[in-house]
């Protein structure tokens, strides 16, 4: 069973704690809450299948399997870190900069990210401000990648096997992370493309 010192913890959501892999500084190990654990369950499931079916991963932390930890059973991702080592910054901190140079290259990687998730096919349940980081590297350009809310939760995954009921369920979501970008950065949401015209 893998030790994890609490001084390795990164940040938490609604249903789960992150922290950094102890033996591995590209991981990060997420443990969920009771309550959380069915959707923790759902989403490994999910991952297995995107796996399987030899999915672009380029935009998401990738699922790395479970392992056992004195804290309990976690999941191990991919852990998103800029080029100087830190930890990458969520939508929500870049959007708070309000830079408009930032705000560009927001608005562009956002466009990228719904494009690739119609082109890959991939479901989203919630893409929220802090659910999607961005990896800057050494010429501060920013790499969007997804963290959390990959998936359809639905407890049965029919809508990855139905793709035009799928993407309507994609785009009422985009539509809720468009909605809460309108809250802080109205000027950056209007330029935001609707999920499908
Ligand atoms: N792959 C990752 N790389 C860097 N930080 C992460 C990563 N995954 C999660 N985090 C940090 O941990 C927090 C909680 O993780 P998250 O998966 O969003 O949990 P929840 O399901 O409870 O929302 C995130 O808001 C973020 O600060
Ligand atoms: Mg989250």
């Amino acid at each position: 069973m893998l030790s994890i010192d609490k001084t390795l913890f990164i940040g938490e959501g609604r249903n789960r704690k992150c922290y950094i892999h102890p033996n591995d500084n590209d991981l990060c190990i997420k443990i969920s809450s009771k309550k959380g654990s069915r959707s923790s369950n759902r989403e490994r499931r999910y991952f297995k299948r995107l796996h399987f079916f030899g999915k672009n991963m380029s935009m998401i932390s990738d699922y790395k399997g479970r392992i056992k930890t004195d804290l309990g059973n976690g999941d191990m991702f991919e852990l998103i870190r800029d080029s100087d080592g830190s930890i990458s910054k969520s939508l929500k901190y870049y959007l708070n900069l309000n830079d408009d140079t930032i705000n560009k290259q927001l608005i562009s990687q956002i466009e990228q990210l719904r494009l690739y998730l119609i082109n890959e096919y991939i479901l989203i349940s919630d893409l929220g401000v802090d659910n999607i980081l961005f990896q800057k590297d050494s010429h501060n350009n920013l790499t969007l990648k997804v963290i959390d809310g990959i998936g359809d939760n639905n407890q049965v995954p029919f809508l990855e096997f139905i793709k035009p009921l799928g993407l309507k369920r994609s785009a009422k979501k985009w539509d809720i992370l468009i909605s809460e970008i309108t809250t802080t950065s109205p000027n950056v949401a209007k330029k935001i493309k609707p999920f499908i015209s």
